[in-house]
């Protein structure tokens, strides 16, 4: 949809095609269906001078000079990646390929996936690649809910199977992004994606891990992440919280595990940020338990309310979010869970999880009932004094919550 937004806006005729009939319906309706994209720049980009428009219908793809993919790119059942749905939208473009049209991958996937995994479908039609069509990788490089990161701010990596696809797909995106950065090929496009979400998970994890150490030892993580963070060359801050969630850090750094397992190589470092992130929700219904215990109380029978089920801050995004897994093993341990979001107005079934939960008011007697609140998205809207000044027990996965001068609840960092 941003990208979509972002080609109408300059004033490229623009079709936003999706297989999801419901997305469809509403973009024809001048609806937004991501809170923070406001309904009224989609309903701008309808009535703009190309008029934007959204389509089931992908016997149309044909109609188009360039179609870009930006579709799932989900783990399977055993942590395999699942590119059937890179598979089956390039079988639907290869359906009506014709020649001169530019064809872009998005996608967040392996290095290999364009040249050896769409290109042949796309060349199974006779035409050929870089004579008849082009074809390049540019991933996609997103922050949801960061009002500062729009597309046109960032330099968008670029690579071509040729230089002539190269070219061409740099001369799109210099339409729409802040600068392009050309690559030599798919595969480093591919590669540099992963990279940077590796990076990410990775030292999420280490963070997450000194975390479990410094606590034991007495030593708040947030003051010394934030004391190292006065270092002006080679420290970036990364912070811990309840295990990150999203469509990307859970998911992408995998990819790369199972495509090395075809090169005889294991990702130490990959498999390890993974096992301490996913351990994270764990790690916090201990805190929660042993906090609990301290006040004569169990965890079943609990009531605990969960702040917060999006996957980060300021977003409605509820894809492998860690609050999903907390709230679960809290409701097989007997826990009385509730939650509050007000982005998330009720818990729809995800692939792993279905707790058929709505969100609560957050009202003081919300808060006074709950024998535990646990802070696990710090979405900005929240008032937190409050919650601290009506709660009894506090645990805080996000360091957002601060003593109150008047009393209010005991506060415990998790
Ligand atoms: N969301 C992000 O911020 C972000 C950031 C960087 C990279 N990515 C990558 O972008 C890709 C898409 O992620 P997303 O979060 O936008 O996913 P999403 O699930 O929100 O959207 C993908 C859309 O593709 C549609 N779709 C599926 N099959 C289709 C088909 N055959 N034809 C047309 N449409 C089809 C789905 O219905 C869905 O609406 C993933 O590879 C992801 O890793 C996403």
């Amino acid at each position: 949809m941003p990208l979509a937004l972002a080609f109408s806006e300059a004033a490229v005729a623009t079709v936003g095609f999706d297989i999801d009939e419901e997305k469809v319906s509403a973009l024809n309706r001048s609806e937004s269906y991501i809170h923070y994209f406001p309904a009224e720049r989609v309903a701008a980009a309808r009535t703009g001078s190309k008029g934007f428009s959204a389509s089931a219908d992908l016997s149309r793809l044909g109609e188009c000079d360039v179609v870009i993919m930006c579709v799932p790119t989900p783990l399977g059942r055993h942590r395999e990646p699942d590119l059937s749905f890179v598979e089956n939208t390039t079988r639907s473009i290869a359906a009506t390929l014709r020649p001169g049209q530019l064809v872009i991958l998005e996608s967040t996937t392996y290095p290999g996936t364009t040249c050896g995994v769409v290109k042949p479908i796309l060349e199974g039609t006779g035409l050929r690649c870089g004579v008849d069509f082009h074809l390049a990788y540019s991933p996609e490089r997103e922050d949801p809910g960061n009002p500062d990161s729009s597309l046109s701010r960032i330099p968008k990596l670029v690579g071509g199977v040729t230089p002539g696809c190269l070219k061409v797909a740099q001369a799109l995106y210099e339409h729409v992004a802040g600068g392009t950065v050309p690559v030599s090929s798919p595969d480093i496009a591919e590669a540099a994606k992963l990279l940077e979400n590796i990076y990410r998970a990775v030292n999420i994890a280490l963070v997450n891990e000194l975390k479990i150490l410094f606590q034991r030892m007495g030593i708040d993580i947030w003051q010394v992440i934030a004391a190292a963070a006065t270092k002006p060359f080679g420290f970036t801050p990364f912070y811990p919280g309840p295990g990150p969630g999203g469509h990307c850090i859970p998911i992408d750094p995998f990819y790369l595990t199972w495509r090395a397992r075809e090169f005889g190589i294991s990702t130490r470092f990959i498999e390890l940020a993974g096992e301490i992130n996913t351990s994270m929700p764990d790690y916090v219904v201990k805190r929660l338990a042993g906090a609990l215990n301290e006040r004569g109380c169990a965890v079943s029978g609990a009531r605990v309310l969960c702040l917060g089920v999006a996957y980060k801050a300021d977003v409605d995004d509820i894809r492998e979010s860690a609050s999903l897994e907390i709230m679960e093993i809290l409701l097989a341990q007997g826990a009385d869970v509730s939650y509050h979001d007000p982005y998330v107005p009720r818990l729809k079934r995800t692939r792993r999880h279905d707790l058929g939960l709505a969100s609560v008011p957050l009202t003081p007697e919300t808060l006074a009932l709950a024998d535990a609140v646990l802070i696990l998205t710090p979405h900005r809207c929240v008032d937190y004094a409050e919650v601290v000044r009506h709660a009894r027990l506090v645990l805080d996965t996000r360091n957002v919550a601060r003593p109150s001068r008047e009393g209010g609840a005991q506060i415990l960092k998790a």
